[in-house]
């Protein structure tokens, strides 16, 4: 029998508890054992809880994990990242392989963790953590040793493509969209990590360190997210049959690497405006390989729960090979050279401000109650430095970049 210690039993937790429960005799033909749930991590014991399971096994003391001989194998999913680093930490150094969806954690500690898991012989997987559902990172893994990997872009955020597809296809509000995703488990505790672009920032990180073989540190992204947009920027956009995407990217640029987080303006019809809801999408490309697409469900508790098991089973077959998959290219970050066009609203309409972006506009889309610009092409630094000698709020501007 496997052993498990489950850390959290919120949305991915009760996701693994289900799969595991209904795919018992499928699992346990296909391992030769049982896989069983022993002891569950909570922060709060006395939380009443819609789940089938004898209460004697969720705990509050990660003692009773660490020190359990029986238990192999720990799978973090919750929603803290210091503690939860704590507890990883100490398993990894007792020699317990981990699982886990948390990509706040990931992101932080990707180097240390990694190292640690090698130097000890056992796993650390974290498939979950990066487009819920989708099979990403272990095909990434797989590819890297037969191919350069450098690009990688996607639609990495379940939460923000939901609220960007309700608003432009059903010209729904952003407030009213951003509850509805929470509603559904999509969302982040708080989701600012969602909509500010964090959350994706930290999958991009994991994704680029592994596909570039260097480190893109979350420092080295630009980010903008999207909870500045208005339905006046949609009714813009829609004008320009197109639409908005969250789109994380990561590529070898000139004589380094440029890395970006920004909502991004894609034509009606090309491949990321058709993935829509909670769906995301995540392309890479290799030398031998091309460009290989992944698409699915981004987040969710069965999408996401599906995903740890993949982990869990990969480690009961004696699949993965315990090794650092990261590697040690120094990286030169050129983001200050990224050239682009944007599209730039300035809710406020003040003579000295359309003057300022005057002579980076290509086309003047309005001037009534809102400015709004396509630029020219530009770099991003010209176009930042501009915003920020304007006499604005962070939230009195919307920015996107234009994917031809
Ligand atoms: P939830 O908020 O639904 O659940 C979090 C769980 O973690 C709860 O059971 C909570 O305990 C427990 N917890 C929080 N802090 C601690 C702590 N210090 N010690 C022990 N237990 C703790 O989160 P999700 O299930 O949605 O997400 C879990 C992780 O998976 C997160 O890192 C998230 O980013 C990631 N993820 C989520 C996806 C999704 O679709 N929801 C998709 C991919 C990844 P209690 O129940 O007592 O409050
Ligand atoms: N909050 C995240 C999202 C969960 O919306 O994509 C999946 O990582």
């Amino acid at each position: 029998m496997i052993n498990i210690g489950l850390l959290g039993l919120g949305t991915v937790g009760s996701g693994v508890v289900e799969i595991l429960e209904s795919r018992k005799e499928k699992i346990s033909s296909l391992i030769g054992e049982e896989i069983n749930i022993k002891k569950i991590l909570v922060k709060n014991v006395n939380k009443k809880r819609d789940i089938h399971l004898n209460k004697d096994i969720i705990i509050s003391n990660f003692e009773e994990i660490l020190n359990d001989h029986t238990i192999s194998l720990v799978v973090e999913v919750t929603s803290d990242i210091e503690q939860s680093y704590e507890y990883v930490k100490l398993a990894l150094n007792n020699g317990k392989s981990v699982v886990t969806a948390n990509k706040a954690l990931v992101s932080k500690y990707f180097e240390e963790l990694s190292a640690l898991a090698e130097e000890k012989n056992v796993s650390f997987l974290y498939e979950a953590s990066v487009g819920g559902g989708i099979p990403i990172i272990k095909p990434l893994k797989e590819e890297l040793i037969l191919n350069s990997v450098d690009k990688v872009q996607g639609i990495l955020n379940g939460t923000c493509n939901y609220i960007l597809t309700r608003m432009f296809n059903e010209g729904l509000d952003y407030d009213e969209v951003l509850k509805k995703a929470q509603e559904l488990g999509y969302a982040e505790m708080d989701p600012a990590a969602d909509v500010e672009g964090p959350d994706t920032l930290r999958k991009l990180r994991i994704l680029g360190s592994l596909a570039l073989q260097g480190k893109v540190g979350e420092e080295d992204i630009i980010l903008e997210g999207i909870e500045k947009i208005t339905s006046f920027d949609v009714r813009q956009i829609k004008l320009m049959k197109s639409t908005v995407k969250l789109i994380g990217e990561v590529k070898e640029y000139e004589d380094g690497y440029s890395a970006l987080v920004m909502p991004t303006i894609v034509k009606d019809g090309s491949y990321f405006a058709s993935v829509n809801m909670a769906f995301n999408s995540v392309t890479f490309e290799g030398d031998n390989i091309g460009e290989l697409k992944f698409y699915g469900s981004g987040a969710g508790k069965f999408p996401t729960g599906d995903a740890v098991l993949r982990d869990i089973l990969d480690i009961a077959l004696d699949f993965d090979r315990k090794q650092n998959p990261l590697g040690h290219r120094i990286l030169k970050n050129n983001n200050s050279e990224i050239k682009d066009k944007y599209y730039l609203r300035i809710s406020e309409s003040k003579e000295n401000i359309l003057k300022s972006v005057e002579d980076i506009s290509e086309k003047i889309l309005s001037t009534k109650d809102n400015i709004a610009i396509l630029t020219n092409e530009v770099e991003i630094k010209e176009i930042m430095d501009i915003i920020s000698s304007l006499d604005i709020e962070k939230d009195e501007y919307f920015i996107a970049r234009i994917l031809d």
